[in-house]
C-alpha cells in the first residue's frame, strides 16, 4: 500500500475538520466533509473554507476523484456541490442516507426528486464497499449510532471516523438525533476497535476541553481504546449507554441544525430559487 497523505483543515465556527487525502503530489485526491460557510444572522453563504481546500488541491496539482460525506451533518452546510463544480469528483455518502432523507424530507417538505441518487449524491456506498483514490485503496464502513447513515472511511492506515469517536478526552458523538441510538454506536465503535492499534484516527470534529489548548485532528486507535472517556476497550455496553444518554440529556440543539440538514440531505445543493429568483431555507415551527 502506498503512503496515505492527509492534509487537514479546521473550520473554527463549526469545529469541523475537512480532510484532503491523496496518493502523492500531482496524483489523485478525495476530500472528506467539505464545509460551506453560512452566516445564520444574514442567511449569507461564503466559500472561505472551500477556497482553502481548493487552494491546496491546486498547489499540489491533485485531481479530485471523490467528495466523501461521513453523514448528513447537523452543524454545518456541506460544500460538496460547489467543490464538485470547481474541481470535479463524485459526491458520495452511505446508502442508509435514504432513511435520513425520508425522515427530514417530510420535516422540510423537500420534493423527493431533489434527493434522488444522481441529483443529490452521485454514489451511495454499501457497507464494506471498496473504492480507489489513485494508488490508494479505501473501504467504506457503515457505522450507525449518531445517525442511521454514518460512514467511516478506512484508507490504508488512516481511518476517518466521522461522528463516532472524538479525541480520547472528548469521548464520542451524541446519539439523540432522529434514528440515533447509543447501543448501535457502541457496536459500531467495537467494529472500529477491531482494527490495529496503530491505525491513525482522523476526527470529524474537535471540541478541546479546558485541559487542552490546541485542536487536534488525529490520534490512534490504541490511544482511543486506552483513554477514551466514554468508551475504552474494556467499557461494557451498559456503562456506555448510561454515560452517553446522561450526556445527551444535557446537550442543546446545534445552532445550524435547521439550515444544515435541509441542504445536506440534498447532497449539498441549496434549495431551488422561487419564481422571484431567491432561494429560501425553511424553518419548521414547533416541530423539532
Ligand atoms: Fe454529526
Amino acid at each position: 500500500m502506498n503512503q496515505v497523505h492527509v492534509h487537514s483543515l479546521f473550520h473554527e465556527p463549526t469545529s469541523t475538520f475537512t480532510h484532503i487525502v491523496y496518493d502523492h503530489p500531482q496524483g489523485k485526491a478525495a476530500v472528506i466533509d467539505p464545509v460551506l460557510d453560512y452566516e445564520a444572522n444574514s442567511g449569507r453563504t461564503h466559500t472561505q473554507q472551500l477556497e482553502q481546500t481548493i487552494a491546496f488541491l491546486r498547489e499540489q496539482q491533485l485531481e479530485l476523484v471523490w467528495i466523501l460525506e461521513t453523514h448528513a451533518h447537523a452543524d454545518h452546510l456541506s460544500g460538496a456541490q460547489i467543490l464538485k463544480q470547481k474541481q470535479g469528483g463524485k459526491v458520495a455518502i452511505g446508502a442508509h442516507i435514504s432513511t435520513v432523507q425520508s425522515y427530514f424530507g417530510k420535516v422540510f417538505d423537500i420534493p423527493a426528486e431533489e434527493m434522488e441518487k444522481g441529483i443529490s449524491f452521485d454514489h451511495l456506498f454499501a457497507d464494506g464497499e471498496a473504492f480507489d483514490i489513485g494508488l490508494l485503496q479505501g473501504q467504506a464502513l457503515h457505522v450507525p449510532g449518531h445517525t442511521p447513515a454514518d460512514m467511516a472511511y478506512l484508507i490504508g492506515d488512516a481511518l476517518f471516523v466521522g461522528d463516532t469517536l472524538f479525541m480520547p478526552d472528548v469521548g464520542t458523538a451524541r446519539c439523540d438525533f432522529p434514528g440515533g441510538d447509543a447501543a448501535t454506536l457502541y457496536h459500531s465503535i467495537q467494529r472500529l476497535y477491531s482494527l490495529p492499534d496503530s491505525t491513525r484516527v482522523f476526527m470529524c470534529h474537535d471540541y478541546p476541553p479546558a485541559s487542552r489548548e490546541q485542536v487536534q485532528a488525529v490520534t490512534t486507535l490504541g490511544e482511543e481504546k486506552q483513554h477514551n472517556i466514554h468508551l475504552r476497550a474494556d467499557t461494557s455496553e451498559a456503562d456506555f449507554i448510561a454515560r452517553r444518554q446522561a450526556r445527551d440529556a444535557q446537550l442543546a440543539v446545534p445552532n445550524l441544525l435547521l439550515p444544515s440538514i435541509q441542504v445536506n440531505v440534498r447532497g449539498g445543493h441549496l434549495p431551488q430559487p422561487k419564481a422571484n429568483g431567491t432561494a429560501y431555507l425553511q424553518i419548521p415551527l414547533n416541530l423539532i
